[in-house]
């Protein structure tokens, strides 16, 4: 007790003078990731001191109005709508206030790319992906929420982080644990990673039922307030599955070491298990500014105006195997992780389309998987590497077309 408490006199107060000067810019700053990030930045800047965190860039698609009063309160130096129409909208709301305005895809992309020390990703879908890559190739390290842009240029992006100094700290809940998790442990001596799921808002729901679901439904997730995509993702365990694929490429798992287990009160965040039978887990409460705060500060840790976790108001946890054939998406991406290649390129394309179909309500609920598992079967070479970003865009660009003849298919 003694020598503890001694170790304990030692540990100094952490300088973070380091992590507050750092400069960040947030693409897609108006979604669900976004805004947790601003208020994740607000509240360093509280904290810490009213220059904590300074921002260089700002981006958003078509919400001109969130970027525009997102801007005026965080002060970035530079705004940029996605949407080109929507440019003449963003410069008059900023008028006199300092801050550069652009529009555009490119816009977007050169954004990503200016040097900085930490660009969050929270692009929705393979929107990302070029971004993304803008960020690697600036060195900058990246907090990456976005999975899409791993599942579709997995290879791809691993090469392109291989030529420079970027690093990813992921932000996805289960693989920011996972990131934590594994810094306590040798790589070789890891059996299995096992991610958990909430099992989302139809976990218990008959096949019969699920035929009926709508998409309010389907984007009310118990836990988590998250973006329609996600959020649907997450009720077909579509999620689940992609995140698979991501952790597959961002730790370098081969697939039989990666698991799920359904967990509905989505504290733990994932399992490490060891060769001496050992179990680590991550445990937080399920909001996500834990993580991205976690992300933003990386080597060290911040205040964080995130939820904490009281497990005796909680009282029980829960754990449960996945149900594959209620939810067909599952082991769907589990085989496209196996094959490999272009496989995920395909089938995350295959449910970008599917899911927006659904949100159209233009495809029933049980239809996206559908749509995935055709869209794969009626693609060719599906085992081929992408080489490049040309590779993977060109077979992003070929899937969106046919995913979306097999969506009118299903239709009539
Ligand atoms: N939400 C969560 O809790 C959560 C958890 C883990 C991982 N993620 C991942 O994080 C990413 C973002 O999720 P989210 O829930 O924050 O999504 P979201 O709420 O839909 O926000 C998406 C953001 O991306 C922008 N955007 C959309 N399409 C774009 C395009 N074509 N080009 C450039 N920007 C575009 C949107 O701008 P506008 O607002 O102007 O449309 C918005 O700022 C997703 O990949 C998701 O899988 C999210």
């Amino acid at each position: 007790m003694k020598a503890l408490a001694a170790n304990r006199s030692r540990i100094e107060i952490p300088d973070l003078s380091s992590v507050i000067d750092r400069r960040i810019t947030v693409l897609g700053s108006t979604g669900s990731i976004g805004v947790s990030t601003l208020d994740v930045i607000a509240h360093a800047r509280k904290c810490y001191g009213a220059g904590a965190m300074p921002l260089e860039a700002l981006t958003a698609h078509r919400n001109v109005k969130t970027l525009a009063e997102q801007a005026k309160a965080m002060k970035p130096k530079l705004a940029v709508i996605g949407d080109e129409t929507l440019y003449d909208e963003l410069k008059a709301a900023l008028a006199g206030s300092g801050i550069e305005t652009a529009a555009g895809r490119q816009a977007v992309i050169a954004a990503a790319g200016r040097p900085v020390d930490v660009v969050m990703v929270a692009i929705m879908g393979a929107a990302a992906l070029e971004p993304a890559l803008a960020a690697v190739a600036s060195g900058a390290t990246l907090a990456l929420a976005n999975k899409e842009c791993v599942v579709a240029a997995g290879s791809v992006f691993q090469r392109a982080l291989a030529k420079t100094n970027a690093a990813i700290v992921p932000v996805d809940s289960e693989h920011n644990a996972v990131f934590q998790v594994f810094r306590a442990s040798e790589e070789a001596e890891v059996e299995t990673v096992t991610l958990t799921a909430s099992g989302g808002p139809f976990r218990e729901w008959s096949i019969e039922r699920m035929r009926t679901v709508t998409p309010e439904q389907a984007v009310a997730h118990p836990n988590w307030a998250m973006g329609a995509k996600i959020s649907v993702d997450s009720a077909t365990l579509m999620n689940k599955g992609l995140e698979l694929i991501e952790a597959h490429y961002l730790f370098a798992l081969p697939p039989e070491k990666l698991a799920v287990v359904v967990h509905p009160q989505s504290m733990v965040h994932c399992l490490v298990s060891h060769s001496d039978g050992s179990t680590l887990a991550h445990l937080s409460a399920p909001d996500m500014r834990t993580p991205i705060a976690h992300a933003l500060a990386w080597p060290r840790r911040i205040l964080s105006p995130s939820r904490r976790l009281d497990l005796a108001a909680v009282g029980q946890l829960t754990f449960e195997a996945p149900d594959y054939a209620r939810f067909p998406a599952l082991p769907l991406a589990i085989a496209a992780m196996k094959t490999g290649g272009v496989a995920t390129t395909i089938l995350n394309a295959a449910n970008e389309i599917a899911v927006e179909a659904f949100l159209n309500r233009r495809i029933g609920f049980l239809d996206i998987p559908r749509v995935a598992e055709k869209t794969l079967n009626e693609s060719s070479d599906v085992a081929k590497e992408a080489e490049t970003l040309d590779d993977v865009l060109a077979v992003d660009a070929k899937t969106r077309e046919l995913a979306g003849n097999v969506c009118r298919r299903m239709m009539v």
